[in-house]
């Protein structure tokens, strides 16, 4: 895992998980260093990864007071219950819908959850966090965040993007893409993620993005995404063309066992 400091207050637990097909997908997490200390999202749970490690590189595990959680997918929830462990006072920010999700694989005690609805804020000290809605996203528990004080939008799933290198999908600037294999990589993920979005009506989804657009975000942090801090108009337009892209059906069983056939030996 690469981790960095995208900006004064933030910084960035980059790691990535190869797709077969699709490239390599960015899986970020991030701590917004408030006066109350924000994990958002704890990363893959793979066997090889160590969350706590990577994210003692950029603050004491211990000091971590939340642990916004943007939805309960396995990709966002690896170290969560380390980090519980680590972080005593830590709670976990999660909507409801959130919360009974995570309590199907492991008991989340009630003292430690916080539940917060889009539109609802957070007070972590120094700042408030505000709960919104992506215009695109995969679980019902989806909460992005709107951090006022410095114009930053965590988007989770929404603007993600499968990269052509491990390279670039842990970049510390999506400017290291190539604009035109940006567009049809968010446009790919958009099908992928969010398979609903050829059904959308398009005015009605084209008005889910005025929140963001009002916002004017000076940053976008996607947790499948390299830091965006310029064009976000541009990845708005492409978002925007996502109900008319071609939709993604994954390969079947003869696919693959072509494929495992071009592995065996002649
Ligand atoms: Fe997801
Ligand atoms: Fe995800």
């Amino acid at each position: 895992m690469h981790t960095y400091r995208a900006s004064q207050d933030l910084s960035v637990l980059a790691d990535h998980l190869e797709v077969p097909g699709l490239g390599f997908l960015p899986v970020n997490a991030f701590v917004v260093h408030a006066a109350q200390p924000v994990v958002v999202d704890t990363g893959l749970g793979l066997p090889d990864r160590d969350f706590i490690a990577a994210l003692a590189e950029v603050i004491d595990p211990a000091d971590v007071a939340w642990i916004w959680l943007t939805h309960p997918d396995r990709d966002h929830t690896g170290g969560l219950f380390a980090l519980l462990d680590a972080a005593p006072r830590a709670r976990v920010v999660t909507t409801f819908a959130g919360a009974g999700i995570m309590s199907a694989e492991h008991p989340l005690p009630m003292n430690r959850i916080y539940l917060l609805n889009p539109g609802q804020s957070l007070d972590v000290g120094d700042r408030r966090l505000t709960g919104f809605r992506p215009p695109l996203f995969d679980n019902p528990a989806t909460v992005g965040i709107l951090d006022t004080s410095t114009g930053t939008c965590l988007s989770s799933d929404c603007f993600g993007a499968p990269l052509p290198s491990a390279e670039l999908a842990t970049a510390e600037s999506v400017a290291a893409a190539d604009p035109g294999q940006l567009r049809a990589a968010q446009l790919l993920w958009a099908t992928v993620d969010s398979p609903w979005v050829h059904a959308v009506d398009p005015a009605k989804y084209a008005a889910s993005f005025a929140p963001l657009r009002d916002f004017g975000p000076s940053a976008i942090l996607s947790t499948h995404l390299p830091p965006l801090t310029t064009g976000s108009a541009t990845v708005f337009d492409t978002l925007l063309d996502a109900p008319k892209a071609s939709p993604f059906t994954g390969p079947d069983q003869a696919a693959l066992e072509a494929m495992l056939r071009e592995f065996q030996p002649a």
